[in-house]
């Protein structure tokens, strides 16, 4: 098979400044140790997120220029309304600046204090709203979803026998709502069959409850289905997508992922009371219902991205490119998640760095490694994230410590992904060298995002 090429040419570029490994060791100590505080003109590669970094096409941009800014009912909202339906077949459009808006507005109104939100997994945001509501997140993974190196087609399934255990335990009364993540993002940008939607509808039916589809990666989730699962084949994307959306009573999206746009998100439904109480709450914190907090050019280059995201070319080029780079990883015996995710690489520092004990957080550690090797900015999944504190004050740490390398779309090349590989391989031959690091100062909630850190001492 020849090589599958970037499927598409460059118009705009932007300047990439090079630093030498002297001056990011200086800027890392500047940073203690948190990437997330590293100004960006002092990053090589970017893989800190995909979301709101996509390179937007010139189609988009032509969008842009034609963005109706009228306070109500401005035609890129009847735009954007179409693009949405056409794809979802929900009734109910409304537009939010971004994904966690959405779920703000959803889970303020169906939470609450007794109530318990089940999921594959729940994306911290999503969790962060659902408890903020006083409510609970439960997550029902299949059990292929939680080992790393363990190839399966499908290991963002939720696990279908819990999902009537935990029903049956807490009462369907209490249960607003089940959510999948597509992909799921925090269990590796791994999908989700369609067999598992399907049976997830049947069990939500039985018990009369809504079921909600976190649809940030609805595209790459959907050609997966296309690549994996029997009977798809020769179905095209958007087919694909709309039969996933029809099991489904609504979502929630971020379009700051599959839409290519720089900001946005939308809840889309079919229960019209369900929509009256999500616009009256939208008019109070996100603005009118024809815009929910976005400019009408933003509105405009969603409508188009929503539809050039379907593109299969793109697709292709998009699985593979993450594939290529973990295949090259696979070669070199870096430990990682398999099989490779839709919009991410996850490198296991457990077993990267095994002599880094996990209170000294291996991911960080290595997060840190790359940048200093190579400029590479990547994110801990871990126990710096997700690590809590038992009554001694003991770090209780989380299941899995990974290092996320999220790929924006259509903005690196070949090379820069060859690069990416070079670094993450050469730090992995020496990685006996790497050291573990301390927290120094650290703030009580979502703590990865302002941590302050230092390498450990030797004695
Ligand atoms: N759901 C999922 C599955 C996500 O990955 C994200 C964002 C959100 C909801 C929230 O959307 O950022 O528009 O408010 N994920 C980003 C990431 C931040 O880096 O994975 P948002």
């Amino acid at each position: 098979m020849k090589t599958i090429i970037e499927p598409f040419r460059i118009k705009s570029v932007e300047p990439i400044y090079f630093t030498t490994k002297e001056e990011r060791k200086k800027i890392l100590a500047k940073a203690d140790y948190n990437p997330f505080c590293i100004p960006a003109k002092d990053v090589l590669i970017d893989l800190l997120t995909d979301s709101g970094t996509s390179a937007m096409s010139s189609s988009q941009w032509a969008g842009i220029m034609l963005g109706d800014e009228s306070y109500a009912g401005s035609s890129s909202f009847f735009k954007f309304e179409d693009s949405v339906k056409k794809i979802t077949g929900m009734q109910y459009i409304i537009p939010t600046h971004q994904g966690r808006a959405a779920e703000k507005i959803i889970f303020t109104i169906l939470g609450g204090k007794g109530k318990y939100f089940i999921s594959n997994t729940l994306f911290d945001t999503t969790r962060a709203n659902i408890e903020f509501s006083g409510a609970e997140g439960i997550d029902c993974l299949c059990e292929e979803g939680k080992y790393p190196n363990i190839p399966a087609p499908f290991k963002g399934n939720i696990d279908i026998d819990v999902l009537r255990k935990i029903i049956d335990e807490k009462g369907a009364a209490n249960i607003p709502m089940v959510i999948i993540t597509i992909t799921n993002n925090s269990g590796g940008g791994q999908p989700v069959s369609m067999q598992n939607i399907k049976d997830t509808r049947r069990i939500c039916n039985e018990y009369k409850i809504p079921l909600f589809i976190d649809a940030c990666r609805f595209a790459e989730n959907a050609y997966f289905i296309k690549l994996r699962e029997k009977g798809y084949s020769n179905k095209s994307v958007p087919e694909i997508a709309r039969e996933l959306f029809s099991y489904a009573d609504g979502c929630t999206m971020s379009a700051k992922k599959d839409a290519f746009a720089n900001i946005g998100g939308f809840l889309a439904m079919n229960d019209p009371d369900l929509a009256v109480r999500c616009r009256n709450l939208l008019v109070i914190t996100e603005g009118f219902t024809t815009y929910g907090g976005l400019a009408g050019r933003d509105l405009e280059a969603i409508a188009v991205g929503l539809q050039e995201v379907m593109e299969e070319p793109y697709l292709q080029y998009r699985i593979r490119s993450i594939e290529y780079l973990s295949n090259k990883l696979i070669a070199a015996g870096v430990p990682l998640m398999q099989p490779a995710g839709g919009h991410a690489v996850y490198l296991d520092a457990k077993s990267f760095l095994p002599h880094i004990p996990v209170d000294q957080y291996p991911g960080q550690s290595l997060v840190c490694a790359l940048y200093e090797e190579g400029g590479i900015r990547s994110v801990e999944i871990g126990s710096l994230m997700f690590g809590k504190y038992d009554d001694k004050g003991k770090l209780i740490p989380s299941q899995m410590e990974l290092v996320r390398l999220a790929v924006p779309r259509r903005v690196y090349t070949q090379s820069h992904i060859d690069y990416v590989a070079e670094v993450i391989i050469e730090v992995f031959n020496r990685r006996n060298e790497i050291k573990g690091l301390q927290i120094t100062e650290e703030a009580p909630l979502l703590r990865h995002f302002t941590v302050k850190l230092k390498p450990v001492q030797e004695y």
